[in-house]
């Protein structure tokens, strides 16, 4: 096994060395099951999160097409950007998200339990979970409550059983993930401009980093299993069709 690469998903690229030098440092993860790869993208509106999110799948889906990679994907708000996916199977929107959710949860149970020894790489990408979050508390407490508990367990269980979790919010309000599940992402992102009070939420012991610092669209920082902290730069999409056919083909999947 002495050659043995794990695999690995990049984020983006370095800021600084983009913005001075013009080069190009991916910012990658390791993305085996060993490692916690549930990543928490955040930002206002418009800083780039669903375009990060899109890229993200789109590479995941390459990195592991020969682990048999299992990809859903739940956009509360059903996104402009991706009304493309619409007639595929594993594409969900608005309160249909909740089907995707069940989905991979109880695929997860079935592998806690022993029933399911498979352990192919399956990842639920959650856009906007907060704001839905938010509004099925307001609607119906105890189904948010339920979904929100799921979310958690996922959060929680997932890495060992091979699966995880994309989401992304503007705010990641720890209401939203119970049982201090937030403290679970591998992965945290901030995309866009500096706000005060998603960095207190999020990256608390890194506030003295980020100090000063400005960001726009696309650009911000990343926390690495709660310890290494990086700017990042997320690149154009180059080849946009490449992008949407690999996305389609995933997630058309019955
Ligand atoms: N890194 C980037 N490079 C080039 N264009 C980008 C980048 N990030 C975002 N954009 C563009 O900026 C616009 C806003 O991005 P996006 O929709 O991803 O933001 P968002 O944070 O998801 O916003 P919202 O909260 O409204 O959903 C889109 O038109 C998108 O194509
Ligand atoms: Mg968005």
């Amino acid at each position: 096994m002495a050659n043995f690469k794990p695999p690995r998903l990049a984020l983006g690229y370095g800021l600084d060395a983009w913005v001075n030098f013009h080069e190009k440092e991916p910012i990658t993860i390791d993305i085996s099951p060993s490692e916690n790869s549930h990543i928490l993208v955040c930002g206002m509106s418009g800083s780039g999160k669903s375009y990060l999110e899109h890229q993200l799948l789109y590479r995941l889906i390459q990195a592991e097409k020969d682990r048999g990679g299992e990809y859903y994907f739940a956009d509360y708000k059903g996104d402009d950007s991706f009304s493309y996916l619409r007639r595929c199977p594993r594409y969900y929107t608005y309160k249909d998200t909740l089907t995707a959710l069940n989905i991979v949860h109880s695929r997860m149970i079935d592998r806690q339990s022993g029933e399911d020894t498979d352990r192919n790489p399956i990842t639920l990408v959650w856009d906007e979970y907060m704001a839905q979050a938010l509004n099925m508390t307001s609607e119906d407490k105890k189904a948010a409550a339920v979904m929100m508990n799921k979310v958690s367990e996922i959060l929680l269980l997932g890495r060992s059983l091979s699966v995880r979790l994309i989401v992304s919010c503007q705010r990641a309000d720890a209401i939203a993930f119970p049982a201090g599940s937030r403290l679970n992402y591998g992965v945290v992102c901030v995309v866009g401009a500096a706000v005060r009070s998603i960095y207190e939420m999020l990256l608390p012991d890194h506030i003295e980093q980020v100090k000063g610092r400005q960001f726009g669209r696309g650009e911000g920082v990343v926390l690495l299993q709660g310890s290494t902290l990086r700017y990042i730069k997320v690149p154009a999409v180059r080849d946009e069709n490449r992008m949407r056919q690999t996305c389609l083909e995933a997630l058309g999947r019955e």
